[in-house]
């Protein structure tokens, strides 16, 4: 029995183990977590350890929704970018994956290629031959990034395939498949254009400020169709173009283009954000409309940035669904998380909303978050709400003389984080400048400002707070914030505030179940 006992322990030693934090060897990633840790997201995505930024190849395959993103095996910090992997069935309830596509070393030059953004196409006609007769395949297209002795040599675009819904990856041996000879020339995002049957890709040459758009039969061959930009904002350099189509809000049947960018922020190029441009695409060239109304800002929150939209989404469900990392280079590596740093925005459907001013995008957190939704309900209490750190607020403003309105998040005696509306500036506001733990770097504390209108004096407020991420839904999505706070409670209350006058408000609340707990 005791011998039993022990080569019972030496095996559970042997299959437990962390993974090994070195560079060559990735081990299949074994749930360690119980996703209970300080600040960890209870219902937006994070990796179970190590660090993540940027989605990758987002797409809907045979029943499942993919996540690539932007993964270092070996540690908390950038590095070794490879493709980690997770799955589900509702964008919100995520499996995760042993890494898809790893960085690797060439044997006989010594260079090194991570694994950098990109995305990934169902190839289900065989365009590219990758697959046995009459099957299709996941193609994922990614740029290699070239480095030697952390030297940044080149980078140009390359593919894998997978036969086998995503789980395995081959790489093409003629990698790669696009080289322009350039030290910078990165993010492909690829899609089907069904009108011509081919495929498009969007590229960008980030210190140039230009997206190209490529176009192949089989995945393997490209030809330059046509360059957008410079245009709009320029303070800081273009990553991980998306060109794709948008439903309209008032009838979703028709649709216009939309290039998407990731470069910098509309309070200056301290941090990174992103810009958009609405226009048409007619196979060949994108032209935006009305180019004198750039830059238009898709965010105004600092963690935000490198959001891309799914592919192959059923034409039937006709949405448009983005995901962006929530987290930004100015501090991003140093968030007082662990193992973990890093967490996905919630899933958003974007839609275009006619306006005087032209067509603007308005953001909507998916509509399967309403199941994750707790019975228990709170209505408009006077006071404070104590809903955990996991829920979802309506706010909503009828009227009143207040110059100065809205919600606090309080963390601590001393802790919290306001969600405010200044009627003089017009502007939604969210101060995390008392949030918690702010020092951990000097731009970490601030004040994020988005634009907002009262709407028949009306102002309406979509507020998820999950731990250490907010996102603010103004007036049904046409302006966000999305933040991370590190605050120092275990409890988080939540209460209404006004100044300066009186507020007519109405507030409902509901706490957000885990889509991690297992038990
Ligand atoms: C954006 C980005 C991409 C690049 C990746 C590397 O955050 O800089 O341009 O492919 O991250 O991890």
């Amino acid at each position: 029995y005791l011998l039993f006992l022990n080569i019972l322990f030496i095996v559970c030693a042997c299959t437990t183990k962390p993974p090994v934090e070195s560079p060559g060897s990735v081990t299949t990633d074994t749930v360690i977590t119980r996703y209970s840790e300080p600040y960890r997201p209870a219902f937006h995505f994070s990796p179970d350890h190590n660090w993540m930024n940027d989605p990758n190849g987002l797409l809907f395959y045979e029943g499942e929704y993919h996540l690539f993103y932007q993964y270092n095996p070996f540690g908390n910090k950038w590095g070794h970018m490879s493709w980690g992997h997770a799955v589900s069935n509702d964008l919100l309830h995520w499996e995760h994956l042993p890494v898809a596509i790893a960085e690797y070393i060439d044997k006989a030059s010594g260079d090194s290629t991570m694994i950098f953004s990109g995305s990934a196409v169902a190839d289900v006609n065989n365009t590219s031959g990758f697959f046995p007769k009459d099957s299709g395949g996941i193609v994922a297209i990614y740029t290699s990034h070239i480095h030697k002795n952390n030297q940044q040599l080149t980078q140009h675009q390359s593919i894998a395939y997978s036969a086998d819904r995503g789980r395995a990856f081959t790489r093409y041996e003629n990698n790669p498949v696009l080289d322009k000879k350039l030290k910078d020339f990165r993010d492909p995002k690829v899609f089907w254009y069904a009108p011509e049957k081919k495929w498009v890709m969007s590229v960008v040459i980030p210190d140039k400020f230009k997206a190209q758009f490529y176009t192949s039969k089989n995945l393997k061959e490209w030809t330059l169709l046509s360059e957008f930009g410079p245009l709009g904002d320029t303070a800081k350099i273009w990553e991980c173009p998306d060109l794709v189509e948008v439903p309209l809000l008032d009838d979703s049947s028709k649709k216009k283009w939309v290039l998407f960018i990731s470069n910098s922020h509309p309070q200056g190029p301290t941090y990174v954000g992103m810009q958009y441009f609405v226009g048409n695409f007619d196979g060949k060239k994108f032209t935006p409309e009305n180019p004198t109304q750039y830059p238009l800002y898709l965010e105004y929150g600092k963690d935000f940035y490198a959001a891309v939209t799914f592919n192959n989404i059923p034409q039937k469900d006709g949405r448009t669904i983005l995901l962006g990392w929530a987290n930004n280079w100015a501090y991003g590596q140093d968030i007082p998380t662990s193992s973990w740093r890093s967490a996905m925005t919630l899933p958003r459907e974007v839609y275009l909303k006619n306006t005087p001013q032209g067509y603007r995008i308005v953001q909507k957190p998916v509509k399967e978050i309403v199941a994750l939704r707790e019975d228990s309900v709170h209505y408009t209490p006077p006071g404070k709400v104590f809903p955990g750190k996991a829920f979802e607020a309506e706010y909503v403003y009828t009227s009143g003389t207040a110059a100065k309105f809205g919600l606090k998040i309080i963390t601590g005696e001393d802790e919290q984080t306001i969600i405010g509306y200044d009627k003089k500036k017009e502007e939604v506001f969210l101060d995390r400048t008392k949030s918690g733990n702010v020092a951990f770097h000097q731009t970490f504390p601030s004040v994020e400002r988005a634009p907002a209108k009262l709407q028949n004096g009306k102002l309406k407020l979509h507020v998820f707070v999950d731990n250490s991420i907010i996102e603010v839904f103004i007036n049904d999505g046409e302006n966000v914030i999305t933040d991370q706070i590190f605050p120092s409670s275990a409890e988080y209350s939540l209460e209404q505030f006004k100044e300066g006058g009186e507020a007519v408000t109405n507030l409902r609340v509901w706490k957000i179940k885990s889509v991690w707990l297992r038990e």
